[in-house]
């Protein structure tokens, strides 16, 4: 088993949801977390909640000179990056003729090409060091499209093929890249913007369930990869 003392995590989106818990899963763990996201002030109680010398880094993962800036700056501030969670993602329903164009292209700017310009960013460092691990946090409905997710089944399908083409390619510099499809768990994603959940705690998955799960897969043995691994609820 992996010690995850001391080693130092990047989580995109670490303000809120799945993000937040598995941040203070993290440094629970001892690990020094960095988190992100565009709210400034939500970032700011986050940290607090933290504590453990959390810091964050404010930027739209969309904005490719925006991400790339401050990951450069983050770098040298916090140190290299041992753990990235690309977590941050934006999502919203709706039929292919009525979604305007800029809300469809906006989730593909987001959920797909902020993980490729957020991982761009912290790749060569790990590659560079022997060392590392990416989860990719997809969905479900990169799995399978539906009659209202194009928009979102596109960006996260197109996730996991970026991905499971970086774990092929990244395993021989002794990087882990795993890619997550969670299916529904309750946050302000599911319970608020979508309503696709009333995000009961007796029956749906709560972030601290996808936390557990993150903690397990970063502490298999470094010789072991799991490539990929969907969470379900039990009987919601
Ligand atoms: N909840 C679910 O049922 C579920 C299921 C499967 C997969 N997922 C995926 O899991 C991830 C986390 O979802 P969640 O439910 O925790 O969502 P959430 O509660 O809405 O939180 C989203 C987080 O991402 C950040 N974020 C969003 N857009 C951003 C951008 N352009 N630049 C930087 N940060 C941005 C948000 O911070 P700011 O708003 O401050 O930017 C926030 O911290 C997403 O990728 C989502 O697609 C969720």
């Amino acid at each position: 088993m992996e010690k995850l003392q001391g080693k130092k995590a990047l989580i995109t989106g670490g303000s809120r949801g799945l993000g937040k818990a598995v941040a203070l899963a993290l440094s629970k763990e001892g690990v020094q977390v960095a988190i992100t996201g565009r709210n400034e002030s939500s970032l700011q109680e986050t940290v607090k909640e933290i504590g453990n010398h959390a810091t964050y880094s404010v930027f739209d993962i969309s904005n490719q000179q925006d991400v790339k800036n401050s990951l450069e700056k983050l770098q040298v501030d916090f140190g290299p990056i041992d753990i990235l969670i690309n977590n941050a993602g934006i999502s919203a329903f709706g039929g292919f003729l009525e979604m305007t164009e800029k809300e469809w292209l906006d989730i593909i700017h987001t959920n797909l090409l902020g993980v490729y310009y957020v991982s761009k960013a912290i790749l060569p460092s790990m590659v560079e060091r022997k060392c590392g691990d990416i989860i990719n946090v997809s969905s479900t409905a990169g799995l399978k499209g539906g009659a209202s997710t194009s928009a979102y089944s596109v960006s996260k399908a197109g996730l996991i093929s970026l991905s499971e083409s970086l774990m092929f390619e990244m395993r021989k510099h002794n990087v882990r890249v795993t890619t997550l499809t969670p299916s529904t768990i309750a946050s302000d994603m599911s319970v608020k913007d979508l309503k696709i959940t009333d995000g009961n705690p007796e029956k749906v998955l709560q972030p601290e369930d996808f936390a557990e799960l993150v903690l397990d897969i970063l502490k298999l043995n470094k010789r072991a990869l799991l490539a990929n691994a969907s969470l379900w609820s039990t009987n919601p």
